[in-house]
């Protein structure tokens, strides 16, 4: 049987594009569930209708707290039946009490090779380091903020002349194979944690 993935997004949603991509072109064996947004005119929205996916706006401002946001995202995911979640683009930090009940359940995308750089604006973060290499990550989430074991990284060069945003553009393209890759791992069963590493089986 098929698994089912939840993804959580806030904008664009190019990644989201790919995993449906991926799918469509029965590079990844899995079933998108459902779409959660934290924006209701998030683009990704109109690329999950596109795809005839189900898809939810959870918005921080309706809800009272923290608690009752991250309630009704986890809601979403488990009326649509998701064994997995996968950040795509969403902007907001979710806490223990979302990630608790998700473990090792989570997977983010990050534009930048971690360690270094995390949080907001990877890419700018890289080029005012002056690194030679940059590129995505994509790992499993704790409840640090991208901290969690790393699953794979894909690598890029930074060029002299890099702005924050041709960067960006050359670490999507990599963002756009390394989830989708993630994923069907995941799917596999082929990954397994020990500690702050992930093993992927043969
Ligand atoms: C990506 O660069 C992702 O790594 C970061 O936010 C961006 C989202 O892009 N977390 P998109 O919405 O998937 O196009």
């Amino acid at each position: 049987m098929r698994k089912k993935i939840g993804v959580i997004v806030s904008g664009r949603g190019s990644n989201l594009q790919s995993i449906i991509d991926h799918i469509a072109e029965g590079k990844l064996d899995v079933d998108v569930a459902v779409v959660v947004s934290d924006h209701k005119d998030a683009f990704a929205l109109e690329r999950a209708a596109k795809a005839g996916i189900p898809a939810a706006v959870v918005e921080r401002k309706g809800c009272r707290d923290k608690e009752e946001f991250e309630d009704k995202i986890d809601a979403a995911l488990r009326n649509a039946g998701a064994e997995l979640v996968v950040l795509a683009g969403f902007m907001r930090i979710l806490t223990g009490h979302f990630i608790s009940r998700w473990e090792h359940k989570i997977v983010n995308i990050h534009p930048a090779l971690l360690p270094s750089f995390k949080g907001l604006d990877a890419q700018g973060q890289a080029v005012d380091y002056g690194v030679k290499v940059a590129g995505c990550t994509v790992h499993f989430v704790d409840e640090g903020t991208d901290t969690g074991p790393i699953i794979l990284q894909k690598v890029v060069p930074v060029m002299d002349d890099d702005t924050e945003e041709t960067l960006a553009e050359r670490i999507l393209v990599e963002e756009h194979k390394a989830l989708p890759e993630a994923i069907r791992l995941w799917s596999e069963g082929r990954l397994s944690i020990k500690g702050r590493k992930v093993y992927i089986a043969r």
